[in-house]
């Protein structure tokens, strides 16, 4: 057996016993305080790796810019979200099939939709949440980039986040306020930083240090490194191609890292009482989220 077919059996099972319980999904957003930094490149070819490495794994594409999964994917959703929230469609009709198994949803407006549901809609809602929850073993959220309110409320909804920078000063200092924003409500989050497009694993590692140092020394959190991926042409080329890297390029430095990064999100993660969030479970964070401001207005 090579170490390939022996993970694929470690992961099956293990899903076999998930079957006995089954067991929600892991939410993960992905995000970052300045756009343009590489979240939907990470977020796409991350969850492609996980899923090449046997875990279930969905996109819900909550970014309204113009760099989205169905852009990088050539392909066109016709449903999204809000179609789901409106009753016009299932959750399970608005899914799209990417390449190696993977799953998208498109949100379109509806997350924010979300907001403004009966409690009837909503219960609706949240039973066809649940059925994601069986479809996945982890659900990854590209959240769009920037300091706004609906970002930070997307994060804390969530028990993990993807924090990406590059190593510009400015992205580093979008990244720092937006996770000093998340930690200041909530501490207990568990953040993994990623540098992007980062000129040589020195500069990388340089970048990594500094961060983690100064936000446990100003913000007193505990940042993990996730790992950094190079400037790197095979990913300028896929984008282009409109083909995720570790498809197109599987042997290139950026893919091999993306695959040692989705190692390591797949050895974490769970909650103290062993048990992952699960979709239902971040929509009912998210809407208290929103709920409790609405009341402090
Ligand atoms: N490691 C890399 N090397 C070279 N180019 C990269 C790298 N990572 C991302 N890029 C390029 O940077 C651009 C932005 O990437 P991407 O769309 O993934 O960022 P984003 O953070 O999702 O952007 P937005 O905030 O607009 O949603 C793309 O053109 C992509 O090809
Ligand atoms: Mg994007």
């Amino acid at each position: 057996m090579d170490q390939a077919e022996r993970l694929r059996q470690i992961v099956k099972d293990l899903k076999e016993k998930q079957r006995v319980s089954p067991q929600n999904a892991r939410i993960i957003t992905v995000t970052s305080g300045k756009g343009g930094v590489g979240k939907t490149n990470f977020t796409l070819n991350c969850a492609i790796a996980l899923n090449n490495m046997g875990y279930r794994t969905l996109i819900i594409d909550a970014d309204f810019g113009l760099s989205n999964i169905d852009v990088m994917l050539g392909m066109i959703p016709k449903y999204n979200l809000f179609h789901v929230i409106t009753h016009k469609k299932r959750i399970e009709e608005v899914i799209v099939q990417g390449p190696c198994g993977i799953k998208f949803i498109a949100g379109g407006s509806g997350i924010w939709e979300l907001l403004n549901l009966s409690t009837q809609d909503m219960e609706v809602l949240m039973a066809q949440l649940e059925h994601l929850d069986e479809l996945a073993d982890i659900i990854m959220i590209d959240t769009g980039a920037g300091v706004s309110e609906k970002v930070i409320r997307m994060i804390l909804a969530a028990n993990e986040a993807v924090v990406i920078t590059t190593p510009e000063p400015t992205s580093v200092t979008d990244a720092y306020a937006l996770v000093k924003s998340v930690v200041t409500i909530k501490k207990d989050i568990n953040l993994r930083l990623v540098v992007n497009r980062a000129e040589s694993a020195h500069e990388a590692r340089d970048v990594m240090d500094n961060f983690i140092r100064v936000a446990q020394r100003f913000l007193d959190v505990k940042l993990e490194p996730l790992g950094y991926i190079l400037y790197d042409d095979v990913v300028v080329r896929s984008t282009k191609k409109q083909k995720p890297f570790v498809l197109e390029y599987p042997k290139s430095h950026a893919a091999r890292q993306v695959y040692s990064m989705a190692q390591s999100i797949a050895a974490g993660g769970q909650n103290d009482d062993g048990k992952a969030q699960g979709l239902k479970g971040y929509v009912n964070q998210l809407l208290k989220l929103f709920n409790s401001k609405r009341k402090a207005l």
